[in-house]
């Protein structure tokens, strides 16, 4: 029986985390649930979830010392995977301060509550000796490595020699990319906005509590994730809905700017497989080979929301515009972020070559199911974008 204390699991991958350990783990395990409900945090999210004996929900903030010390009191949690952040970029040019936080602030907080929680004692030369088989997980991001050139206007197709990399690609023979250079772990770290220098700093605080305690951490640092529950600020949900009302789709600068996207279920099991399997102290680069321009995204998402429509009539239902306008023409480029970071691109090499991890989902399978999956799924949509449930459910804990 493992316990679990999963953060911002009322939020995007958080609550796919929970979703995919709930269905892999059956009886064996318990979650304790920690989140303050942001406007990014919906009960709606995890109501299923809620209703499930092996689920405990805790509303409050990671940076509450006296919440999370009480939590490590009343449960012996064996894994804490931290998901709760402040996760917006573009927030974050606006209020660099609540970032800080909680995504530095927060972070050390838990982290700190675990380490008392976990200490048995000390050994001959100081260090702080901890109770068998915990682990503190930091979910962090590729953005902490700051922007890669995009060395082609175009994408370049790379014909795929590496046997490591063959494995990650299962099937494909190349990658297309839009640079030379990757992120690896070795990749110095050079954080450009508020959000990742937060992320940054609170990877350096896992690190240095492992340096200095010796706490048993991993950090895993993702690439983009798209697909259910994707809060529709960002950018494929907001395309998506934005389509669907017959609104311009906005795209920053010239729409030329690369993300590595993976389909938020192999993030899941990737962060479940470093729990269990990944070496103490680590760090675990997470992604898909999977490089694209926004303008692409963009594109893709107009085409196969229209052919969905096209081939499937029941969808036009939820429509709030006519047929004939899902087209490019909706789409506005707009000023650019502050900032804008012009490439990412994961090697995902060491997860693959220690673990055996490999994303299942290939983009275009993803991206269909995930536009499937808003279509079928509006209320939700209308739920987290007014803000009623949430209100609803604050009254219920
Ligand atoms: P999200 O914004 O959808 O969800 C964040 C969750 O954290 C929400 O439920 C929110 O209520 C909760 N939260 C915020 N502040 C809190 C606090 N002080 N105390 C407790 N709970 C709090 O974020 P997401 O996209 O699911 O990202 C989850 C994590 O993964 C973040 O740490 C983010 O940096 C990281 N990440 C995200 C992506 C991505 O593409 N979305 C990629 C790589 C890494
Ligand atoms: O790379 C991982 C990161 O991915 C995570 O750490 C962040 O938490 C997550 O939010 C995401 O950050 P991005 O800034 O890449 O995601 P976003 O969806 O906001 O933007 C994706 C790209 O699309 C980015 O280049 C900006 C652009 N964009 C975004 C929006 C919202 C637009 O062109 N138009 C838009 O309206």
């Amino acid at each position: 029986m493992r316990t679990y204390l999963v953060t911002g699991a009322a939020g995007f991958i958080g609550a796919n985390f929970l979703k995919y350990i709930l269905v892999k783990y059956g009886e064996d395990i318990k979650v304790i649930v920690l989140d303050k409900l942001t406007y990014a945090g919906n009960l709606g999210t995890i109501k299923n979830e809620l209703k499930d004996p092996r689920v405990r929900f805790v509303k409050g903030d990671i940076g509450n010392t006296e919440l999370v010390s009480q939590i490590f009191a009343d449960y012996d949690i064996d894994f804490v995977v931290n998901f709760a952040a402040e996760s917006h970029v573009d927030r974050s040019i606006t209020n660099p301060q609540l970032f800080l936080e909680t995504n530095i602030l927060g972070t050390q907080n838990i982290l700190n509550c675990a380490k008392i929680a976990w200490t048995t004692g000390t050994d001959k030369e100081g260090y702080p000796t901890y109770r068998s088989g915990k682990k503190y997980l930091q979910v962090s991001t590729d953005e902490v490595y700051g922007s890669l050139s995009k060395d082609y206007d175009e994408p370049h197709l790379l014909v795929i020699e590496d046997e490591v990399v063959k494995t990650v690609v299962k099937g494909r023979t190349k990658i297309q990319t839009y640079g030379k250079k990757y992120f690896t772990e070795e990749t110095p770290l050079d954080p450009r906005s508020p959000y990742s220098a937060s992320k940054t700093g609170a990877d350096l605080i896992v690190k240095a509590y492992h340096e200095t305690f010796r706490m048993p951490i991993n950090i895993t640092r993702c690439s983009n994730n798209y697909g259910p529950y994707h809060f529709p600020e960002k950018l494929i949900p907001l395309i998506i809905k934005n389509i669907l009302e017959g609104r311009l789709l906005p795209v920053y600068g010239k729409g030329e700017n690369v993300r590595d996207w993976l389909y938020v279920e192999d993030h899941a099991k990737a962060i479940d497989m470093v729990l269990n399997k990944g070496r103490i102290g680590e760090i675990y680069n997470i992604g898909g080979f999977n490089e694209e321009q926004n303008i692409n995204i963009v594109k893709l998402t107009i085409k196969t929301i229209a052919r969905l429509m096209d081939e499937e009539p029941k969808y036009r239902k939820v429509l709030k515009t006519d047929l004939s306008n899902i087209n490019e023409t909706l789409i506005t480029f707009v000023g650019d972020r502050l900032g804008h970071d012009m490439r990412y691109a994961i090697d995902p090499s060491k997860i693959a070559k220690e673990l055996g991890w490999y994303p299942e989902t290939p983009f275009e399978k993803g991206i269909e199911k995930t536009i499937r999956w808003y279509l079928e799924n509006q209320d939700w949509v209308e739920e987290v974008i007014s803000g009623d449930y949430q209100k609803y459910y604050e009254q219920m804990y």
